[in-house]
């Protein structure tokens, strides 16, 4: 992508002396390993090579200069630094703030942090931010926001965190700052993103390891519902919640440490039947996780593709987190010759689909199931043609 505009468009908003610097940081899709992250299981998600952009440089004095060129509207956001609080004013600029103060105040209460002492001397700057992800669309745009924002705070003044810490730090700070009780994937996978591989990582762990992403003939297609995710939050914190409640009756560590036979023999503990739905979701769809890392190093796509359709069937039977729009796109898909799997990806209510489809096949692909969908929805669904990319970086002149 040509970024030139970015550091005119920095100047023309802050300036232009002295120069800003250009970074970027990737979106993610998830593969497979949904709603698996806050119950202790594995996820096996990628970085794209579409994200966030910010050119970002130091003032003297503390005051943070936000603008985003995706929200226009908003305008300038100025805050001082030594008094950030949430605010529904600020809107997007909530995630980079949160992940200033999370540097600021909270780094010793960020759990697995390799630097916890919170960081007094950092000043204000100028951040300028343009995003080529669809917003809302469940490819992480709000992660790729916090991971970028780290990565520039570390960069501008010097702290010394890694990757796997801006990961935690933008979690953190979604949590507390901007009330989501999100897992760890999404920044994880952004901040640790790697070209042409997927990562899997045992969320309780934090251990991780790379799978190249060889998929034969077939490529990943995103199919995006255009319907936004709007009331998910709510919903999002509400699974969580259901599945604490089904684990107390369980007495496991967590839901990603049972295996389906074990939650088999367990589950009529649980007197509720919603919350069966959502463990057995948790428990099963885990399990679908460890297998489809095994097949794809065993070059086995088409048992890959099986395991994603499955996930949505859970997803949409048992955790109820699909919705008309995300089951028209995937069951679309399912009918066009040459797909090897489609599912939802990300929280789910809306947002994107994950196809694996042949590529002879991909152009018939998009037309086909964007004319079923348009039929059944009303409204246009978009698709994007994706690779796996690498973590949050500078971008050198
Ligand atoms: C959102 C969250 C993640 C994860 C997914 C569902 O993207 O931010 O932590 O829980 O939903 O798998």
């Amino acid at each position: 992508m040509r970024t030139d505009f970015l550091k005119a468009e920095f100047e023309a908003k802050f300036g232009t002396y002295p120069q800003g610097r250009l970074f970027f940081a990737p979106g993610r899709v998830n593969l497979i390993g949904e709603h698996t992250d806050y119950n202790g299981g594995h996820v096996f998600p990628c970085a794209l090579d579409i994200g966030t952009y910010g050119v970002a440089r130091k003032r003297d004095d503390k005051s943070c200069r936000l603008y985003s060129m995706n929200f226009p509207e908003t305008g300038i956001i100025e805050v001082d630094i030594s008094a950030i609080e949430q605010s529904d004013e600020y809107k997007w600029a909530n995630y980079p703030l949160g992940v200033l103060k999370t540097f600021m105040c909270d780094l010793d209460k960020v759990q697995g942090v390799s630097n916890a002492t919170p960081v007094s001397d950092i000043t204000g700057f100028d951040l300028l931010l343009y995003g080529n992800i669809p917003n809302g669309s469940g490819l992480s745009s709000s992660a790729s926001v916090e991971v970028l924002t780290g990565f520039i705070i570390k960069t501008l003044f010097d702290v010394e965190v890694d990757n796997k810490d801006l990961s935690l730090i933008g979690q953190y700070s979604e949590n507390h700052f901007n009330g989501v009780n999100c897992g760890i994937m999404d920044q994880f996978a952004i901040a640790m993103g790697k070209k042409d591989h997927a990562i899997f990582l045992d969320t309780a762990t934090l251990k991780y390891e790379y799978a190249p992403l060889d998929l034969g003939d077939s490529t990943l297609v995103i199919g995006c519902t255009n319907k936004q995710r709007g009331l998910a939050d709510s919903a999002y914190n509400e699974r969580s919640s259901e599945c604490e409640k089904a684990l107390q009756y369980l007495e496991a560590t967590s839901l990603g440490a049972l295996t389906p036979e074990q939650f088999e023999n367990l589950k009529e503990r649980i007197p509720d039947e919603i919350l069966i739905k959502r463990a057995r979701h948790a428990v099963c769809e885990n399990d679908r996780t460890m297998r489809a890392l095994n097949s794809l190093k065993q070059g086995d796509i088409a048992a890959f593709g099986n395991l994603m359709n499955e996930s949505h069937i859970s997803l949409r039977d048992d955790y109820e987190v699909t919705g008309a729009e995300l089951d028209a796109i995937v069951e679309a898909a399912w009918q066009q010759p040459g797909v090897l799997g489609a599912r939802m990806t990300g929280a789910g209510f809306g947002g994107c689909s994950i196809n694996l489809v042949e590529k002879d096949a991909v152009e018939a692909f998009i037309e086909n199931v964007g004319k079923i969908y348009r039929e059944k929805i009303g409204y246009m669904a978009d698709f994007y043609v994706v690779n796996a990319g690498d973590g949050p970086r500078e971008i050198e002149d």
